[in-house]
C-alpha cells in the first residue's frame, strides 16, 4: 500500500476513466474542464487493487466566491469550495448531506446554501452553536432591537479575565453570557438570542479592534491567562474598551451581506428538518439507515489540534465544559490507534449512506508530508463495504499568509488536503 507509481500504460487509462466520468477535469462532460496533464496522475497500491490519484489546481481562487457567513473561526477548518465541489457534483436538491466532524459546519451551510437537507455532528457542542444559528439567520434590525434588552452586566463567578478584556467589555460579556444561559435554563432562549452567542463568541479574542479583547490570538486558539499575561508585557498593552454590541451588529451584517434572496429561502428550508447531534461520529444511531446522500468530512488528524485547549474561553462563554468535552475528542496518536477509530467512523457512515451515495473524506498531511493519510483512509473505506474512487488532492501554493480551506501552514497544522471519495454500492 502507498506505493506511488507513474501511470503510463493503457489499463491505467481505464482505470482513470472509470474514475468517477463528469467529476474531474478530462473527462469530456460539461464543466469538467480540461484533461489535465500526466504528471498530475499517480496510483495509491492497495491489497485490493490500485487506486487513482489527481493532484491538481480543482477547487480555488477560480471559482465563485463563498458565502461571507461562513466566516467564523474554527481551528482546522476547510473552505467552503472544498464541500462544494462534492456537494454540487454529486448531489440533487433536496438530497441529505451530512459531516460526522462539522467543526464550525462548513459543509452544511455550503449544502443548505445549495438547496439540500443536512446533518451534522460534533463531540464538541460548540460546533452546534456555531453552526445551527447561521441555517436561521435573522435580520440586522431584529438583532438590534435584542441587543437593547440584554443588560451591560453580569454575574460575577471567579474567573479572571482582565488580562483579555477592559473591566466594561467584560461586564459586557458577563451580561451576554448570563442572558444567553439564564433564557436557555428557562427554556426561552430563542433564535435572535442564539446568533447573538455564535457572533459574540465569535468577537471574543482576536488582534484587531474588531474584537472584545485586547491583541492576542484568534478565537479558536484562546490563550491561557498566563500567556496572555506575557504577551500584554511584552507589548506594553493593557485592554481598552470595545463596545461589545455594536461590535456583534457590526459582525452581523456582515454575516450576511450579500447573502441572496434564493439562499434566504434555501436556508430556511434546510433548518425545517436539520439534524444536529453532538455525539461520538462512531455511534450515531439516531441518524437513520441509508439517509444520507454525501458526506463530506475531514476528521481530527493523529494529535495535531489540541481542540478543548483552543476553546476554552468560547466554552466558558457558552457555559460548557471544556475539560469534558476535550475528553470526548479523539486525538489519536499513532497511526494504527487513528486508524481503529477511523475504521468505526466508516462503518457508520457506511450504515447511514443510502445505496449509491457517496463519502468524500479529507485528510491532510501530517509530519510534514511524510505521512500520506489518504492512503491510510483507502483501504479503510474498503474493509468498510465502500467502493473507491480514487482520491483528489488539491494543490494551491501557498504561503503563511495565503493558506488554502483555511487551514494555517504552521507547525501544529496541517499544509495540504486530499479527498478520498467513496461510494456506497
Ligand atoms: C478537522 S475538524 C473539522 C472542521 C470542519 N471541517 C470545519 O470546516 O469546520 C475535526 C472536528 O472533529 C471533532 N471531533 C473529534 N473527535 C470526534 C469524534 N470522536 N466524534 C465526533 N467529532 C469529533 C472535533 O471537535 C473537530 O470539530
Amino acid at each position: 500500500m502507498g506505493r506511488r507509481k507513474r501511470m503510463a500504460t493503457l489499463s491505467a487509462e481505464a482505470v482513470r476513466r472509470k474514475f468517477l466520468a463528469g467529476f474531474i477535469p478530462g473527462s469530456g462532460l460539461p464543466g469538467a474542464g480540461p484533461r489535465p496533464p500526466e504528471e498530475a496522475w499517480d496510483t495509491v497500491e492497495t491489497d485490493q487493487g490500485a487506486y487513482p490519484r489527481l493532484a491538481l489546481e480543482l477547487w480555488t481562487s477560480r471559482q465563485r466566491q463563498a458565502a461571507n457567513l461562513h466566516e467564523i473561526s474554527y481551528r482546522a477548518c476547510y473552505k467552503p469550495q472544498l464541500p462544494r465541489h462534492f456537494i454540487e457534483r454529486l448531489t440533487q436538491p433536496g438530497d441529505r448531506v451530512y459531516d460526522p466532524f462539522s467543526g464550525r459546519g462548513t459543509t452544511i451551510l455550503e449544502a443548505a446554501l445549495l438547496g439540500r437537507r443536512v446533518a451534522a455532528n460534533d463531540v464538541n457542542p460548540l460546533s452546534r452553536m456555531l453552526a445551527e444559528p447561521r441555517l436561521q439567520p435573522p435580520e440586522p434590525a431584529a438583532v438590534a432591537a435584542r441587543l437593547q434588552e440584554i443588560p451591560r452586566a453580569g454575574r460575577r463567578e471567579g474567573l479572571d479575565l482582565t488580562m483579555f478584556f477592559h473591566p466594561d467589555t467584560e461586564a459586557e460579556i458577563r451580561g451576554l453570557r448570563d442572558w444567553c444561559l439564564d433564557r436557555a435554563a428557562a427554556g426561552t432562549l430563542d433564535t435572535l438570542d442564539t446568533w447573538i452567542r455564535m457572533v459574540a463568541t465569535n468577537r471574543l479574542t482576536g488582534h484587531s479592534p474588531g474584537f472584545f479583547s485586547v491583541y492576542t490570538l484568534p478565537p479558536n486558539q484562546a490563550l491561557t491567562a498566563e500567556k496572555q499575561l506575557q504577551i500584554n508585557a511584552q507589548r506594553q498593552q493593557s485592554p481598552t474598551y470595545r463596545d461589545t454590541h455594536t461590535l456583534i451588529q457590526k459582525k452581523t451584517k456582515q454575516l450576511l451581506a450579500g447573502l441572496e434572496p434564493a439562499q434566504w429561502r434555501h436556508l430556511a428550508e434546510a433548518s425545517r428538518d436539520a439534524v444536529f447531534l453532538s455525539g461520538d461520529a462512531r455511534r450515531t444511531p439516531s441518524l437513520a439507515a441509508a439517509s444520507v446522500a454525501l458526506t463530506v468530512t475531514s476528521p481530527p488528524f493523529l494529535d495535531v489540534v489540541d481542540y478543548a485547549g483552543d476553546n476554552w474561553l468560547r466554552c466558558w462563554f457558552a457555559g460548557l465544559d471544556a475539560t469534558a468535552i476535550g475528553r470526548g475528542i479523539s486525538t489519536p496518536r499513532t497511526v494504527e490507534a487513528w486508524s481503529e477509530t477511523m475504521a468505526e467512523v466508516f462503518a457508520e457512515l457506511h450504515r447511514v449512506t443510502r445505496p449509491g451515495g457517496f463519502v468524500a473524506f479529507e485528510v491532510g498531511e501530517v509530519r510534514r508530508g511524510q505521512l500520506r493519510l489518504d492512503e491510510v483512509v483507502l483501504p479503510l473505506g474498503l474493509a468498510a463495504g465502500f467502493r473507491a474512487h480514487g482520491v483528489l488532492v488539491n494543490t494551491q501554493t501557498f504561503t503563511k499568509t495565503a493558506h488554502i480551506w483555511g487551514v494555517g501552514n504552521n507547525d501544529k497544522g496541517t499544509n495540504s488536503n486530499r479527498v478520498v471519495l467513496f461510494e456506497r454500492s
